[in-house]
């Protein structure tokens, strides 16, 4: 089945009250909507609601201000500290994204349970060894939040959005090593029946406008996790760092980094179609633009673009200067990025330095010589393999997901 026919088989199902799983009945999800629809309203602080010390983000790794910017239990990376860093993102300015807080677990003694009725037999237990004893696979792939831009909406389109408000830097690429997740799945029984796949995290439970939303937890189609999904236990060449995954954390490249559910404990294999808080009230798309019970649950990532420079960095005038920024898109390699510096008037295409990879990203260059002293917008604008470019505006949504617009960074020309 195609992953749109999918989406919207599922839609149906959930606006027939066929959800299966966890006590998600119909009511229960509209109840469910309601709450997140009072928590848009409340505004964007609201959203988050968890418990925690100011300036502890329940993080582990150093975030240094000059590689981070801390928001709530959260860490976006600084566009400035990706210039000149290869590829990959370096693990220490890697981005993290938490519901609540890190756990930090022992490999020896953790446990993945694979269970359900979607497999032929009782549910199985793979260890750590277990999971690596299976063959190796290593992949590029990039993670991004889905409501990475958020902060555009607001400051850009005078939309009002709740949520982390994200600039760009809640994306990186790195590369992964792992078992693949079809290989897991078989090796536990995987049966034909099988419709949908939940991995569900070992950090502790989200609540939120107090409502307990249990576990991070996020159905897959058993055809997505059949394809290039992998239960990775490295990053960049080394094992998971706690705040990545540590031991295992699924990897769903092109897809919503939701989907990339960190430290596994268990994964349903379930006959019927599965629901979560985490496809039903969070990551679908609702406002005015949108049908009452919302979109379809959010599955690949649009296409967008960043700068690797500060906002209001400043350049010389009268001089040359290299600008630099990278381009991804879940629908297809990037293959055209266009820069504007003269807020859009006029467009030059950047000189790609990596080829189109589906889930990957490439990096771009191009040259800019600032005549006048004064403010200045640089804009990029992609555009990926199906051939999906990057509009001027972004069509809102209450969560603010998606903002695939073309960002005007603010520099200064001194
Ligand atoms: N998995 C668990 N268990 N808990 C979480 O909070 N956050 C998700 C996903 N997996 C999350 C999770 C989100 S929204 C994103 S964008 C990615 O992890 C972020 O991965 P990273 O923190 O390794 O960058």
């Amino acid at each position: 089945m195609s992953e749109r026919a999918y989406d919207h088989d599922r839609l149906r199902q959930f606006l027939a009250g066929e959800a299966a799983g966890e006590g998600l009945s119909r009511r229960n999800v509209l109840r469910m909507l309601s709450v997140a629809a009072g928590l848009a309203a409340a505004g964007a602080g609201a959203a988050a609601g968890i418990a925690h010390a100011a300036g502890k983000p329940g993080i582990v790794k150093p975030l240094p201000a000059e590689l981070f910017t801390v928001r709530d239990t959260n860490a976006e990376t600084n566009w400035a500290a990706l210039r000149g860093t290869g590829y990959h993102t370096p693990v220490d300015r890697f981005f993290v994204r938490n519901h609540t807080s890190t756990p930090v677990l022992d490999p020896a003694r953790w446990r993945l349970t694979v269970w359900g009725g979607g497999l032929r037999g009782r549910p199985v237990e793979f260890s750590y060894d277990d999971l690596r004893s299976l063959p190796a696979v290593t992949s590029s792939a990039c993670l991004e939040c889905a409501g990475n831009g958020r902060s555009y909406y607001g400051s850009q389109q005078g939309d009002r959005v709740t949520g982390t408000p994200w600039t760009l830097g809640a994306v990186g690429a790195a590369r992964w090593r792992g078992a693949r997740l079809s290989d897991v799945l078989r090796a536990a029984g995987l049966s034909r029946r099988a419709v949908d796949v939940m991995p569900r995290g070992l950090d502790p439970a989200y609540t939120a406008g107090g409502t307990d939303y249990g576990h991070v937890r996020r159905p897959l189609p058993v055809a997505k996790a059949l394809d290039d999904v992998l239960l990775a236990y490295e990053m960049n060449g080394r094992p998971l760092l706690p705040d990545h995954g540590c031991p295992a954390r699924l990897v769903v490249p092109s897809w919503v980094g939701i989907a990339s559910v960190k430290w596994v404990g268990d994964i349903e294999v379930s006959d019927r179609p599965l629901f979560s808080p985490w496809n039903t009230v969070f990551y679908r798309l609702f406002g005015s633009a949108y049908p009452p019970g919302g979109s379809a649950p959010l599955t690949r990532q649009p296409v967008r673009s960043a700068f690797e420079a500060a906002p209001g960095a400043a350049f010389a005038a009268g001089r040359g200067h290299r600008l630099t920024g990278r381009s991804w898109s879940g629908g297809g390699g990037v293959r055209r990025v266009e820069v504007s510096t003269d807020d859009g008037a006029s467009w030059r295409e950047a000189r790609l330095h990596d080829a189109p990879r589906p889930g990957g990203w490439v990096r771009w260059s191009t040259h800019w010589h600032p005549r006048e002293p004064g403010p200045a917008r640089l804009m990029a604008r992609a555009t990926d393999t199906s051939g999906a470019t990057q509009p001027l505006r972004s069509v809102p949504n209450d969560q603010g997901f998606f903002f695939d617009a073309v960002v005007r960074h603010p520099v200064r020309v001194v």
